[in-house]
């Protein structure tokens, strides 16, 4: 009893040490994968952005437009007049280019959805679904470009606007959570290491082919401006008040 103790302490102390020194030897940039250690640049602040990584802050982008989206909602059952169009068309558009046109149509259909719908389990029933939220989300956001486009929103058209924004909302916030924690885990399993640095230059060359070299921050800068704009870019105002005392 007493050596087969040791001998499970001496082997995850093994494994402790084993482990720190593989993670001391590559550094932070490439954790637990030695093989793309020799690629990176050791300097580089941050390091690489791994495809997963790249997908799942596009989905912050698409989240603070949709954060947009409720508060502007809101703002139109209350005062139709007190929502400038210009901001939606903004956020729609960053929506179509950022979202629809690159992240859903160049990443997910491209690569993503096809190589989960062959592994089979929960996640390849996801994609067909995936897909029709896609196309309806296209029409939603062709729907939100085309009323806004004059200087005002009348009074007649500004509910069904804001039942659209909720329901797309809610579709999408569904879609992310839902990408996050099946999807993208489930498209990670189905490479090794060396594949899914590969598809990190992949994903890195196309955002750069459809926006030059900074689409991210671009896209960061954008979003920003359109909350600043609606008066929301200071997330102290968000913080929640303290609960009852009970
Ligand atoms: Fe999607
Ligand atoms: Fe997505």
């Amino acid at each position: 009893m007493e050596s087969s103790k040791s001998r499970r302490d001496f082997l995850f102390a093994s494994t402790v040490v084993g482990a720190t020194v593989l993670l001391n030897g590559c550094g932070r940039l490439n954790q637990g994968n030695p093989e793309k250690s020799a690629e990176s640049e050791p300097n580089e602040l941050g390091g690489e952005v791994t495809a997963t990584e790249d997908l799942m802050r596009e989905h912050g982008i698409l989240r603070r437009a949709l954060l947009v989206y409720s508060a502007a909602a809101i703002k139109l059952r209350a005062n139709p007049s007190a929502i400038a169009p210009d901001s939606l068309q903004k956020t729609a558009k960053l929506f179509r280019a950022f979202g629809e046109e690159y992240h859903e149509k160049k990443l997910e259909e491209a690569y993503i959805f096809p190589a989960v719908k062959t592994v089979g389990g929960e996640a390849a029933s996801y994609p067909d679904i995936l897909v029709a939220q896609h196309n309806r989300g296209r029409e939603i956001t062709d729907y939100i470009i085309s009323v806004t486009q004059g200087a005002k929103l009348g009074t007649s058209n500004s509910d069904t606007l804001a039942n659209s924004l909720e329901s797309f909302v809610l579709m999408y916030r569904n879609h992310a959570a839902r990408e996050d924690t099946i999807i993208f885990p489930a498209w990670k399993q189905t490479m090794t290491a060396k594949q899914l640095d590969e598809m990190n230059d992949k994903f890195e060359d196309i955002e750069h082919e459809q926006f030059g070299a900074d689409g991210f921050e671009d896209a960061v800068k954008q979003i920003a401006a359109i909350e600043s704009s609606l008066g929301l870019a200071d997330i102290s105002q968000f913080t929640a008040p303290p609960p009852p005392k009970v």
